[in-house]
């Protein structure tokens, strides 16, 4: 049986690859600091003897040591997902950036190399390409801008684990997310709609004009591509993850949240094209790289869209 160690384990993604590592007959071990997660996210998981869970900050590198030190030298993977998952409270105040996803990634390379666990899988982001407008971004694309402190400390991150591979780290995969849909939901889009319509049923405030047209991959399809990355050999590789379609606009996100949670809701759109600052009104995203190693989704950006909405609508009910 492999051990997997997750960071940010307790967070949405977290919880869904935790299942899907258990259904496949593994161990896992949950190390979140609970800033944003939560222990019912994992549910019934929790009390699966194959589960533990450690509530510690893993920029603590001291401290998420000495929690590894007492794991017998068994972790064989690493899948790095804790960060700041709020991008608009990052750009309010970069130290959240700076602790939360840069310093958290710094503390589990240090532990990973005082204990020599060698597989690392990061979840990295789109964040880190910055504004390309219309031009299809694909891996190798650059300069990388980033327009989010976020973004930057995710391309720092990626940084540190690239010398990390050419140092000691015999392995390393980047995944860049998309923006990825369903439950248990802690931030994004369709939840953000459906908090406001509970708190106003009659009106839906929209960040920006709706035009803002962004690729999105259900949990279940991320997580998927997730494990097939894994399998995949090589020290160090690095790879767009998303649909192979181009996306779809907030205003048909708004309008979709509207039907199934409150229909007579009327939508008020505000001025721009960006949510807020650091957003990125439009990305064109490659996925050719993923998909010519036989990976495929199951759903498209509209799909997986409707699927979440009655998932997030339906676990708020
Ligand atoms: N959901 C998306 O659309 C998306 C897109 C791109 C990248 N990502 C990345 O995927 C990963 C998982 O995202 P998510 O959507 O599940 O977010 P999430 O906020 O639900 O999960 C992140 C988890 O990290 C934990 N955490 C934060 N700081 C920590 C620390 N110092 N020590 C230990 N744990 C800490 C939080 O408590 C939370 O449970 C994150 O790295 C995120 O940046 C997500």
């Amino acid at each position: 049986m492999t051990m997997h160690l997750i960071t940010g384990g307790a967070g949405f993604i977290g919880v869904n690859l935790i299942r899907r590592l258990l259904a496949g007959g593994q161990e896992v071990v949950v190390v979140d600091d609970m800033s944003r997660g939560r222990i019912e996210n994992l549910g019934e998981l929790e009390a699966d003897p194959r589960v533990r869970v450690a509530t510690l900050d893993c920029a603590d590198a001291d401290g998420f040591g000495a929690f590894v030190a007492g794991l017998d030298g068994r972790v064989d993977d690493v899948w790095h997902l804790a960060a700041n998952s709020d991008i608009p409270a990052g750009i309010a105040d970069p130290a959240i950036d700076l602790q939360r996803t840069f310093l958290t990634t710094f503390g589990t390379l240090a532990v990973m190399r005082r204990f020599g666990i060698g597989r690392l899988h990061f979840a990295s982001s789109s964040a880190i390409y910055g504004d390309f407008g219309e031009t299809v971004i694909h891996e190798d694309i650059g300069p990388l801008e980033p327009i989010s402190n976020y973004g930057a400390m995710k391309l720092a991150s990626e940084a540190q684990i690239r010398a990390a591979a050419e140092a000691w780290l015999p392995c390393a995969r980047i995944f860049r997310f998309p923006n990825v849909i369903g439950v248990p939901a802690t931030h994004g889009v369709i939840l953000d709609f459906v908090e406001k319509l509970r708190a106003t049923p009659d009106r839906l405030d929209v960040l920006g004009d709706g035009t803002q047209q962004k690729a999105y991959l259900h949990v279940d399809d991320l997580v998927d591509a997730m494990l097939h990355i894994a399998a995949l050999d090589g020290r160090y590789r690095v790879f767009n993850i998303g649909p192979s379609d181009d996306g779809i606009t907030v205003r048909r996100i708004a309008e979709t949240v509207r039907d199934a949670a409150s229909p007579s809701a009327a939508i008020a759109f505000g001025e721009g094209n960006r949510g807020w600052v650091g957003d990125v009104p439009r990305f064109r995203y490659s996925v050719d790289r993923l998909l010519a190693t036989g990976w495929r989704p199951r759903l498209g950006s509209q799909a997986a869209m409707e699927r979440a909405v009655a998932e997030i609508v339906g676990a708020r009910a």
